[in-house]
């Protein structure tokens, strides 16, 4: 008799006891280990996500020398994720926070004509940061600043130094 035939004319009951236990394990492993995949697939993004740090925003708190600001040009920098500029007229400063107020690009400081443009729907504005022209109705927003020993110091926009 030959051992490799299998009479497919018989169900696993009748091809004897191994066969059933031998298909009911593969569908069990295959079962459980697609389980274990799906579950972690699903779970390890959760668990990365609960597992970090309170505090994920920047931190940096924007601080220029003023001998670095040059008059008539943008001093651009970072204040807790927000792009600051601060621009030197003469004796006086002022600081914006550099998002457009349409749609939120991040306006360029124009020197030569001294305007604030934005890149994305050609938007200006003034240097008190009024806006001159485009799709635009409300100014750039100021920001505080502090002076102490020379050095200029954005104020936190909750009004802390
Ligand atoms: S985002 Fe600045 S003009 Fe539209």
């Amino acid at each position: 008799m030959d051992m490799n035939h299998v009479d497919k004319t018989k169900n696993a009951d009748q091809l004897g006891p191994g066969a059933d236990g031998t298909r009911r394990r593969f569908c069990q492993i295959a079962i459980g280990g697609t389980a274990a995949v799906s579950a972690a697939a699903v779970g390890y993004p959760v668990v990365a996500f609960l597992r970090l740090p309170k505090s994920l925003g920047p931190v940096e708190l924007m601080e220029v020398p003023l001998e670095e600001l040059v008059e008539g040009y943008g001093y651009w920098g970072e204040h807790r994720g927000r792009q600051i500029v601060v621009i030197r007229l003469g004796e006086e400063i002022r600081a914006f926070d550099g998002t457009c107020s349409h749609l939120g690009c991040i306006v360029r400081w124009d020197s030569a004509s001294r305007m604030f443009k934005c890149p994305c729907h050609e938007a200006k504005y003034d240097d008190l940061g009024n806006p001159v022209s485009g799709p635009v109705n409300a100014p750039l927003r100021r920001v505080e600043f502090v002076v102490d020993e020379d050095v200029l110091k954005i104020r936190d926009f909750f009004g802390q130094a």
